[in-house]
């Protein structure tokens, strides 16, 4: 076996990565081609010691920085059981942002005073079932579900603790489709506009609700730090007016998540120490200017505990060659499976698992089984010559591409695996056609 920094991507696969003598791809110890052709491909790939150590890494990162510290982690970037059930193991708390994951979630026990819940438009059945579930903190997003919430909890004769979600009007600096702190932006009250000053006083004046905390979440994947110091010492100043006009405490604080991975070699993101020591070295800093007592500090990674421990495997079937144009070879995957290529210009890079080591190199466009001209995985990407029956593995798979998939086609989402010392375990199997009709009704009663 190769070790994995001797294989090609090996900054972007999983840290447990390397090469048969046969030169296959392994993951977890377990051969990728083998995993193909046992669970089919599509198939994703999770391994358990980097998804394990993501988790560690961020908590270690901010708690040794910031003792009052807690690392939930953004469901929304992929949740099934096994994933809920392995943070709950690794101790951090859980950001959801649906009844449905809250459901899911709470079919593995997760416990209800580690979640928080967010979302612009929460229903108030969606509301009803936080609140009967228990859950820690609602991060409020706007007047509307503040009344509605306050309402709800009134009638049980409930406090519920509250974050109020602002909208800082800072540019992050990334995909306008993934940026959402600045002003033009549906999430979160803005501040600017004298409206989060508004909602911090009705809130305080709610009998329904506890106003313990502040939250902003600037947009994903941030690869800057300067925009995370901006958020916190924006959100402190604002804390300390409201404290001196309507003596608000903030006893939590959260700046989001939102911090980058690297999808291709060219990519570089801050590793978590390095966002932890932003973040709460501005923090202290902040606090001690506006003379403000220090907060728990609530972070929400999403994409940077999951991308990089998952690999998407696809079988190369058909390709097409335009003679001086450019050549196609498509895959059983695509946008059904990952939109984020279609929807946001999303890069990724890939190897072939069936032999890692080729080193001829040819300009391909990797386009997925989809009907949608737009259904492309990779552009003019850097590949040895692809045939029919490879097996193309895709780094970094792990965030917002599973937790986006579709039946697009009426197309089966695919199975989900975690490999761990030779071990391959389903976390969740594929769809089958009763799948796919069983919501269905025919003949109409
Ligand atoms: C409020 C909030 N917190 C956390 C996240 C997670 O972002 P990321 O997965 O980039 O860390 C998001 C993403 O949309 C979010 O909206």
């Amino acid at each position: 076996m190769v070790r994995a920094t001797e294989i090609p991507l090996a900054d972007i696969l999983p840290l447990t990565a390397g090469v048969t003598d046969a030169g296959h791809l392994t993951l977890g110890g377990c051969d990728a081609v083998e995993l193909a052709g046992e669970f089919g491909t599509p198939l994703y790939v999770f391994d358990e010691e980097t998804l394990r150590g993501q988790c560690r890494a961020f908590q270690e990162a901010f708690q040794s920085r910031y003792h009052n510290s807690i690392v939930a982690y953004a469901a929304k970037a992929y949740l099934g059981r096994a994933m809920a059930g392995i943070i709950a193991q690794e101790g951090m708390s859980l950001d959801v942002v649906s009844g449905g994951e809250l459901a899911v979630a709470a079919s593995v026990g997760f416990p209800a005073e580690r979640i928080h819940f967010h979302g612009n438009n929460k229903s108030e059945h969606e509301l009803r079932e936080a609140l009967d579930y228990g859950i820690a903190r609602i991060v409020v997003d706007n007047f509307h579900e503040l009344h509605l919430l306050n309402g709800i909890a009134q009638g049980r004769g409930l406090r519920q603790k509250i974050l109020l979600r602002l909208s800082p009007g800072i540019d992050p600096h990334t995909h306008a489709k993934t940026t959402t702190g600045t002003l033009e932006n549906k999430f979160g009250i803005p501040m600017p506009t004298g409206q989060a000053e508004a909602a911090v006083r009705q809130a305080l004046d709610m009998p329904g609700v506890e106003l313990v905390g502040l939250h902003v979440h600037l947009g994903s994947p941030v690869f800057e730090l300067e925009p995370y110091a901006e958020a916190v010492d924006t959100v402190l100043e604002f804390a300390s007016r409201m404290r001196k006009a309507y003596g608000f405490e903030m006893a939590e604080f959260s700046p989001g998540g939102g911090f980058a991975v690297a999808y291709t070699p060219d990519q570089h993101a801050p590793e978590p120490a390095v966002y932890a020591e932003t973040v709460t070295s501005t923090l202290r800093e902040s606090l001690w200017r506006h003379e403000l007592p220090a907060p728990q500090l609530i972070v929400e990674p999403g994409r940077s505990i999951v991308a990089r421990s998952a690999v998407a495997l696809y079988t190369v079937g058909s390709s097409k060659e335009v003679p001086g144009v450019m050549r196609f070879v498509s895959v059983d995957g695509g946008i059904a499976d990952n939109v984020r290529p279609a929807m946001y210009e999303a890069r990724y890079s890939a190897l072939v698992a069936n032999r890692v080591h080729d080193e001829r190199r040819e300009t391909v466009t990797v386009a997925g089984k989809y009907c949608e001209s737009g259904d492309v995985l990779m552009t003019d990407a850097e590949l040895p010559p692809l045939e029919a029956g490879d097996i193309l593995a895709m780094p970094a798979a792990g965030a917002y591409a599973l937790a986006m998939a579709s039946n697009y086609n009426l197309s089966l989402r695919p199975p989900v695996v975690l490999v761990k010392d030779g071990q391959a375990k389903l976390m969740r199997r594929r769809e089958t056609y009763e799948d796919l009709t069983r919501a269905d009704i025919w003949p109409l009663e």
